[in-house]
């Protein structure tokens, strides 16, 4: 059978826009498509391949662990799963683990155990949920009603209630909002899809201690600045903050699907036998391609590579920008980058990433107004270089018009 673009429109639901191109493999930070053109990845599978493409020690694991056994349920539990829960409890603040198969399904799992937790400890008056303007927590009908981007949100009938929504970095519209009545305050310690926003450490610091003083959870959604992608294995260790939930998805399994929810040992007292579940939440496939991702980039070496590689990618994107005027800053933090496009190109992000990849680089947007880099944690100098050469063929594309 012949498989091409326009199969795509005859078969798949239309919810997606996907390139012309279709990649058929990829290796470390290259990959090729049908017709063998080679393009650099600074994608990432939107923050995803934290290893890039075919890492060994990944195929290592998934074949070794598909040679043993695939799946079981949680009727029983298995050795992936417990390595991985005690290697994650013994590099974070947690003390226990909630596995799922994604990031919204592990936010989903924070949110419900936010709201049972309240229920068992103060009773019901304490549901309310605070989320953040522009965040994103994933494509559930709780998870997308807690992200604060209405486009996503509306339009499908009534929506589960007690949630409202602050905004980031202004501690004022916080404090207006929460009360005892606030069962938790959900938020990105670097809003992602919003548009690559950090925390200021004065809001981030007084988040914690609103929550504090309200006995409201504080839930840092990683499923986007986790696993080593700000330099940090989570974004809260730079942050001097620490959650009393967190979520993390996406790079934990370096394109094999994996969600988690962390958290201590009193508070998952409340997700008691039968309140919440998944059939392949913990798989064991899952989990040992997890284990191997996480035990190579939760090492200096990753991690101090992911604080240098940032500024290759500053100074690349500084030195278009000099050329040709396009960004009024470059966001983020470490391999999750946002260059903001300046006032005479608002609105045009999608123009740069279609021009990327008609230079063969593929990169990602974050809103209308940013494009977004979220690379391999271990992408080469080399393909950094040759990347950022790509996309200024591409910038000086969409300045000529
Ligand atoms: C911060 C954040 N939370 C949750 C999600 C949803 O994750 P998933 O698509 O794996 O459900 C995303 C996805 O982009 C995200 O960036």
């Amino acid at each position: 059978m012949k498989v091409t673009r326009a199969l795509f429109d005859d078969v798949m639901a239309p919810n997606y826009n996907p390139a012309a191109m279709i990649p058929v493999r990829g290796q470390g930070s290259r990959v090729w498509d049908q017709e063998g053109v080679e393009y650099v990845d600074f994608a990432g599978g939107i923050a995803v391949n934290s290893l890039g493409h075919c890492h060994p020690a990944m195929v290592a694991a998934l074949k070794e662990q598909g040679e043993k056994l695939w799946h079981l349920s949680n009727v029983f539990t298995n050795e992936p799963a417990l390595r991985l829960a005690k290697k994650l409890t013994d590099v974070t603040f947690a003390e226990r683990v909630y596995f799922a198969n994604s990031g919204a399904e592990a936010n989903e799992a924070a949110l419900k155990l936010a709201r049972r937790w309240a229920l068992e400890h103060y009773g019901e008056d304490k549901s309310q949920i605070i989320a953040f303007k522009q965040g994103f927590h994933g494509r559930t009908f709780f998870t997308v009603t807690v992200g604060g981007q209405p486009a996503y949100s509306d339009g499908f009938g009534p929506k589960p209630a007690a949630v409202e929504h602050a905004t980031y970095n202004d501690l004022d519209s916080l404090k207006a909002l929460i009360s005892d009545k606030t069962c938790a305050v959900m938020l990105e310690p670097l809003q992602g899809e919003g548009g690559i926003i950090s925390p200021t450490p004065e809001f981030i610091q007084g988040v914690r201690e609103l929550c504090n003083k309200h006995n409201a959870l504080m839930i840092f959604d990683e499923v986007q600045s986790g696993v080593g992608r700000t330099g940090e294995l989570y974004a809260y260790m730079g942050l001097g903050v620490t959650p009393d939930i967190l979520t993390t998805a996406k790079a934990l399994g370096g394109g094999f699907p994996i969600g988690a929810m962390l958290t201590t040992k009193a508070i998952a007292a409340s997700l008691k036998v039968g309140t919440h579940g998944s059939t392949y939440g913990g798989n064991p496939l899952a989990c040992a391609v997890a284990e191997a991702v996480l035990d190579i980039v939760n090492t200096s070496e990753v991690l101090d590579g992911v604080k240098r590689k940032e500024q290759l990618f500053r100074d690349g994107l500084a030195a278009i920008n000099a050329k040709y005027d396009v960004f009024s800053e470059v966001r983020g933090k470490g391999l999750l980058l946002g260059a903001v496009l300046n006032e005479k190109y608002q609105g045009r992000s999608r123009d740069f990433l279609v021009a990327a990849v008609a230079e063969q680089l593929m990169c990602l947007v974050a809103g209308a107004n940013v494009v977004r880099f979220a690379p391999s944690l271990i992408i080469p100098d080399e393909d950094i270089q040759e990347g950022l050469a790509r996309f200024e063929r591409a910038v000086a594309k969409v300045v000529q018009g």
